[in-house]
């Protein structure tokens, strides 16, 4: 699994990366005294390095072996975003030349104007992402409201909104003012079952006052539940479940809550993060724990980080299970389109329902979250909260999960 998915980024990372030094090539050669101009053999060789190094560093630092430096993520994702655009540039500038010499044969565009039409692409299209990122970190989140059926659903409990919020990630890049405007879009949507799923705070552990200062007021009417992610055990470790209660959080840790709704009865089942496994007693996801309360006819809505733990058990115990962690990639677009995060994920970010007949109708929910992971931006994956109202009736349908590669990994 690890093979797989490491050479899958591997492969990912080689391309973006040729194709970003080929425009660094094309433009220290067109543009910069000749001797500072370095062989391009050189320079192909180093970011070869590169390419093979950062992906092995990443996978190898998620997976515990070697230590988490966000500075090193941050280089990782930054390369993603700056060949990702050169990348583009490249194909779009080639497409307009293409057009160009098939439409006008006699003034055909070849040699240093083609490059030079590329890098002026490239360059183009590079400030008008920042205009757009500029404009996803000054707007409000975006509510996406879905309508989910069940057919079994108890009619007391059709009408039921839950709020999904995740992946605040609280921190550096996520300043007081947008969590203020928010917690005031959350809270203007009184919902009656508020959950987190995880990655409240990034890096500090200050960060869950801030937290609790901003969302400690905001409930929902039948109750407020979370579960922790990676990022709290990697800020916290042992202590991250007892200090994230004390700053308010209610964590279900592999455990459950019932709300009763007139005849209705909906089970909040907590599955603790992979990220706590062996850092502390009962920490990490135990499913028997976690369900081990749950009675026939009961609704179980199920919260974890990540959505890889929807495989197994819970998609058959679950009528439906809420996540995050993916954030969606941060770049790119939802299915069909592509998304930084479908290199990683198999369930990257949306509705997902069980994929033989008798999961039908069992759901998962992957948030694209809130805040940032490696870069403070984000590019068609606008921070997004989700309004989920469960219904009795009919009149909603759901993608199936492509069958895509592994999964899990990043935010
Ligand atoms: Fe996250």
């Amino acid at each position: 699994m690890i093979r797989q998915r490491f050479l899958r980024i591997f492969w990912s990372s080689l391309i973006l990366y040729e194709i970003f030094c080929l425009f660094l090539a094309g433009i220290i050669r067109d543009h910069s005294p000749s001797f500072l101009s370095p062989p391009l053999p050189g320079l192909l060789a180093g970011t070869f390095l590169l390419a093979t190094l950062l992906p092995l560093y990443l996978v190898l630092s998620f997976r515990g072996f070697l230590p988490r430096r966000r500075s090193l993520n941050v280089l990782f994702f930054l390369f993603y975003f700056f060949a990702g655009v050169f990348l583009t540039g490249l194909l779009l500038s080639e497409g307009i030349i293409a057009v160009h010499n098939f439409l006008f044969p006699g003034s055909v565009i070849r040699g240093a104007v083609r490059w030079t039409s590329a890098e002026t692409t490239g360059g183009l299209l590079l400030l008008a992402l920042f205009g757009m990122a500029l404009f996803e970190r000054v707007r409000p989140p975006r509510v996406i409201r879905k309508t989910l059926f069940f057919p079994c659903l108890s009619p007391d409990l059709s009408g039921t909104t839950i709020l999904h919020l995740s992946d605040l990630h609280v921190g550096a890049w996520q300043g007081e003012a947008s969590l203020k405007r928010i917690c005031e879009t959350a809270r203007s949507l009184s919902p009656d079952i508020l959950v987190y799923t995880g990655d409240m705070i990034d890096y500090r552990p200050d960060e869950a006052r801030i937290f609790e200062r901003i969302f400690g007021s905001l409930k929902g009417r039948l109750g407020t539940f979370a579960v922790l992610g990676n990022h709290e055990y990697w800020t916290l470790g042992e202590g991250a479940p007892a200090f994230m209660k004390s700053h308010g959080v209610p964590v279900l840790q592999n455990e459950s809550r019932l709300i009763q709704k007139g005849e209705g009865r909906i089970r909040v089942v907590g599955i603790d993060d992979p990220a706590g496994e062996g850092v502390c007693q009962g920490c990490g996801p135990d499913l028997a724990r976690g369900l081990r309360d749950v009675r026939a006819r009961e609704f179980v809505l199920a919260l974890v980080h990540q959505p890889t733990l929807w495989e197994g058990e819970l998609k058959t115990r679950a009528d439906l299970t809420l996540s995050g962690h993916t954030h969606g990639g941060q770049i790119g677009g939802r299915r069909p389109f592509w998304n930084l995060a479908r290199i990683f994920f198999r369930y990257d970010a949306g509705l997902f329902e069980g994929d033989s007949p008798a999961l039908r109708g069992h759901l998962l929910h992957v948030s694209t979250g809130l805040g940032y992971y490696g870069i403070p931006v984000r590019l068609g994956m606008a921070p997004e909260m989700t309004l989920l109202t469960l219904s009795a009736a009919p009149g909603v349908s759901f993608p199936s999960p492509s069958p895509g590669p592994g999964s899990a990994s990043p935010p």
